[in-house]
């Protein structure tokens, strides 16, 4: 079998208007991407991208308008039953009844995949220790937080040990705190070998999580790769530093030209040097260390400035991420 647990190929969709005369959604514009088995591809892109829409597409949950994509081999159109057998899917909306425990959501679910009573009853037991709800598992789900609920949903959406799971927006509308607990529970996950596609309108939760990443903007991918090629795109890392002794710069520069993807620059006045060191910005900072050392230059203030992705998204889009205003609808 390939390497590749998702295909996408062309994928549009375009929605009928809403309302009279209303024009036609476009909502995805023909988007291509891969998932490499046991990876985790994070699709970031800011609110209206198209990434639910591209989900519940995968998910076979909407029939897109042309193009194509299969999961784990199977076309999310003609072998939708097949498709829907492998994956797993959680987001924002979540499938738990508030009148049951998290239990018995849980084995309600096992139930629904034909697991058996005493099966279900095991697969909610080790859901519940692997989720830490162990507690919370015997109370209804109407008293559960906000938190505490996204992690039951994410649980019942494995129930069935899915190859592949989508998670829609896992941490939007949660607190700082639940948030990281769910980055954890994540991490967990993808360490068990789940190929797991990511939407989230969060940098820094797709530089935390995904191996690589497909910015989406207005239904169209924008950009594709690392998060360390994302930034690197932009101008990458710089290691900075300041020597105090202005008789030393020239000889620092000399020391740390060949770390650089271009000759250092000085600020005089201050002696501030900076190199500019493409997406290997850890690496050189340690071997800016080492060789400002070796050379018996004392140095102030090194420090590694990476872009993040906001930075990224600003430079490929010319808007930022958070910026939903539509500029056809905006007047000059
Ligand atoms: N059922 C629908 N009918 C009409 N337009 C829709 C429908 N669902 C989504 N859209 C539109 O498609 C675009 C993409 O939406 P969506 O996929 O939900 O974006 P995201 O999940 O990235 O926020 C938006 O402009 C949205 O208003
Ligand atoms: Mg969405």
């Amino acid at each position: 079998m390939s390497e590749a647990a998702i295909v996408v190929e062309g994928l549009t969709k375009t929605f009928a208007g809403r309302g009279r005369d209303a024009r036609p959604v476009e909502a995805l514009r023909g988007i291509d991407l891969s998932v490499r088995r046991g990876t985790v591809l994070g699709v970031l892109g800011p609110n209206g991208a198209g990434k639910t829409t591209a989900v519940r597409i995968l998910t076979t949950l909407l029939q897109p308008t042309a193009g194509r994509a299969t999961v784990e081999g199977h076309d999310v159109v003609r072998d939708a039953a097949a498709v829907r057998s492998v994956i797993g899917l959680a987001g924002q909306s979540t499938a738990i009844v508030d009148e049951l425990s998290g239990r018995e959501n849980l084995e309600m679910v096992g139930r629904l995949h034909h697991l058996g009573k005493p099966g279900a009853a095991a697969r909610a037991g080790e859901l519940l220790e692997q989720f830490d709800l162990v507690d919370a598992g015997e109370r209804m789900a109407k008293t559960y937080s906000g938190g505490l609920l996204r992690r039951l949903d994410l649980a019942a959406s494995l129930v069935a040990h899915p190859a592949v799971l989508f998670l829609d927006e896992p941490t939007t509308g949660l607190d700082p705190r639940s948030r990281l607990a769910m980055w954890d529970v994540i991490r967990n996950l993808v360490a068990g070998g789940t190929t797991l596609l990511l939407t989230t309108q969060y940098l820094d939760e797709a530089d935390e999580l995904a191996d690589e990443i497909v910015v989406i903007d207005r239904g169209q991918v924008i950009a594709a790769g690392t998060s360390e090629e994302l930034k690197g795109r932009i101008g990458g890392d710089v290691v900075e530093f300041v020597v105090p002794d202005g008789s030393r710069i020239a000889a620092a520069v000399d020391a740390v030209e060949p770390l650089g993807e271009s000759r250092p620059t000085v600020e005089s006045d201050s002696g501030l040097v900076s190199v500019r060191v493409g997406a290997r910005g850890s690496e050189a900072l340690v071997e800016t260390v080492r060789r400002l050392d070796a050379a018996g230059i004392s140095s102030v203030g090194l420090a590694l400035r990476r872009p993040s992705l906001d930075d990224v998204f600003l430079a490929l889009t010319g808007h930022a991420a958070d910026d939903t205003s539509d500029s056809e609808g905006v007047s000059p």
